[in-house]
């Protein structure tokens, strides 16, 4: 395992992500972490860059235990910052904050000395990406350069006999062009770490935790949505406890085109996962009625959710009992509730600055265990979206599937901009899938991170035949991003928008006019709602 101290940069994550793509585990913990009290035994530790200055009077320190614990450090940025902060180097603003590429000239000690193994084979000179405001400008006794550039002249430091580094740049993104190979001389060559973090070895460990956890009778339900998480976490409880685990998908009548047919061929006719679908739409709706605020229908959504949950829950139950009363064999009673719960939200949640401000309430079904006393069981915790995916890929699920772009829980609700009706559904639906059936014949579709169209509820005038039309507005979204913090405006070759609009404007009755999306994240979010 390596320790990744989360020091609150925006690039943390990133850096746990790229020990896992080397197969070696690593685990992200907040920067405050006490060494002594550490249950798993790292074999090395990355100090991740922060938002801080090492002098700021609220700046945060690493339990000074880190250097006396034995194994490699390496510090990024504010990482290396702090080793010169404690080793008694000095630290000093830059006179303008550095923000992009650099040249990283690597300097050699020779005779295969310690402080050369961080770079050893990657060649004279790298590019690097740099994001900071202070800067090394005194180098801690005991520690050579390793590496500098025209601006910083102790880029990259490293101890004289302890393999303790520190560079000033960022490897782990990827605009850092040898940024990966520097992480993996740290955690295979430096730290040793075995590369045994393998998907197959996970599906194994996984189902052997499960089958302990849930013993031989304990029964797990939980909910599927038709995404790729729910989906591979109900697969990966069917391969560990078969008919036990029973999944519960709830159509709540603003899903997508079809959407609770094909999940039901998908997940039980395909993978042969117990499913009940429900219905709702009716209740759904006729609750959402009238309601134009964002918030009020995630609630209304939320809350419904769980009602009919517990509801199907119940029945479940209570077949089970009737099936005993007539002589069948106990069954045991429903004891867990599975999440596709995924570790950046488990990040997010042991921040050491505390959960960031709610911008928008997503809904989950967190709900259900206050009410309902189940215990939790989260098989997905420990992984990021593309080792999900890579988990689907070996558990058989088809790879559109995989593929999926995500799908928010208050599904087309918001994405109708005013009140949500029946007929505003089916429009949306309509529009929605020839978007998406047209981002797909052109083989685009893995190339977005997430489309999906708008139905607007304003009217605006065209003309159709020789007549005057009055109708709604679609406007089509398309974003690239990495984790859904940021995201940029997906760049469509024109005559593509050319053909999804002119199809909309045919085929969607009461579609007159259609709207491209260029807005970014920031200063806009992903949906509109
Ligand atoms: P925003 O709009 O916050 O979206 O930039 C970022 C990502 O989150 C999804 N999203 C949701 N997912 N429940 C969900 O399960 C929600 O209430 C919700 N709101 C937004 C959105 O689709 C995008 O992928």
């Amino acid at each position: 395992t390596v320790l990744i101290l989360d020091f609150g940069s925006q690039y943390s994550h990133l850096i746990t992500r790229r020990c896992r793509e080397l197969n070696v585990y690593a685990e992200l913990m907040p920067c405050t972490q006490n060494i002594k009290d550490l249950k798993l035994k790292p074999k090395g530790i990355i100090l991740s860059g922060s938002p801080y200055s090492v002098y700021d009077d609220e700046a945060p320190h690493v339990d000074p235990d880190v250097f006396t614990l034995g194994v490699p450090i390496l510090g990024i940025c504010y990482g290396l910052q702090e080793i010169a902060w404690y080793m008694k180097g000095q630290v000093t603003k830059c006179d303008h904050r550095e923000y992009g590429f650099a040249q990283l000239r690597v300097q050699k000690l020779g005779e295969s000395h310690v402080a050369d193994a961080l770079f050893e084979g990657l060649g004279d000179e790298m590019q690097v990406w740099m994001s900071h405001g202070d800067q090394l400008s005194q180098i801690p006794a005991e520690f050579h350069t390793i590496g500098l550039t025209d601006t910083a002249p102790f880029a990259a430091i490293a101890h004289d006999t302890k393999p303790f580094y520190g560079i000033q740049f960022h490897p782990e993104v990827t605009h850092s062009t040898r940024g990966r190979e520097v992480i993996g001389r740290f955690v295979l060559n430096i730290c040793k770490c075995s590369t045994s973090w393998t998907m197959e070895e996970f599906i194994g460990k996984e189902i052997a935790r499960i089958r302990q956890i849930c013993g031989p009778k304990g029964r797990v339900i939980g909910a599927v949505s038709g995404g790729v998480d729910s989906t591979v976490a109900a697969k990966l409880m069917h391969e560990a406890i078969g008919d036990r685990f029973h999944a519960i998908m709830v159509d709540n009548g603003v899903l997508r085109v079809n959407e609770g047919k094909q999940v039901h061929e998908m997940l039980n006719k395909d993978l042969g996962v117990n499913l009940t679908v429900v219905d709702a739409s009716e209740l759904f709706l006729s609750r959402l009625k009238d309601v134009e605020d964002p918030e009020q229908k995630r609630k209304i959504i939320g809350n419904t959710f769980i009602n009919v949950f517990e509801e199907e829950a119940a029945k479940l139950e209570a077949q089970a009992e009737k099936e005993e009363a007539s002589g069948a064999e106990a069954k045991g009673r429903i004891e867990w509730l599975l999440q596709g719960t995924l570790y950046p939200d488990v990040i997010e949640s042991i921040s050491f600055k505390g959960p960031s401000a709610t911008i928008k309430t997503h809904h989950n079904v967190g709900g259900l265990l206050k009410d309902m006393k189940l215990k939790l069981i989260e098989p997905l915790r420990e992984l990021f979206k593309d080792e999900v995916r890579a988990l689907g890929r070996l558990l058989n699920i088809p790879a559109h599937l995989v593929q999926r772009h995500p799908f928010p829980g208050p599904g087309l609700a918001i994405r109708i901009l005013g009140p949500v009706t029946r007929e505003q559904v089916q429009i949306l639906q309509t529009a929605d899938n020839i978007y998406i059936e047209e981002i797909r014949k052109a083989g685009l579709y893995n190339d977005i991170s997430q489309a999906f169209a708008v139905l607007l509820p304003v009217k605006a005038v065209g003309v159709m035949g020789d007549k005057r039309t009055y109708e709604q507005v679609i406007a089509l979204r398309a974003v690239q991003s990495e984790d859904f913090m940021t995201a940029d405006w997906y760049v469509f070759p024109p005559e593509i928008l050319r053909r999804i609009s002119s199809r909309i404007t045919n085929e969607v009755a009461g579609i007159n006019r259609v709207t491209y999306d260029i807005s970014s994240k920031p200063p806009s979010t992903v949906e509109w709602l």
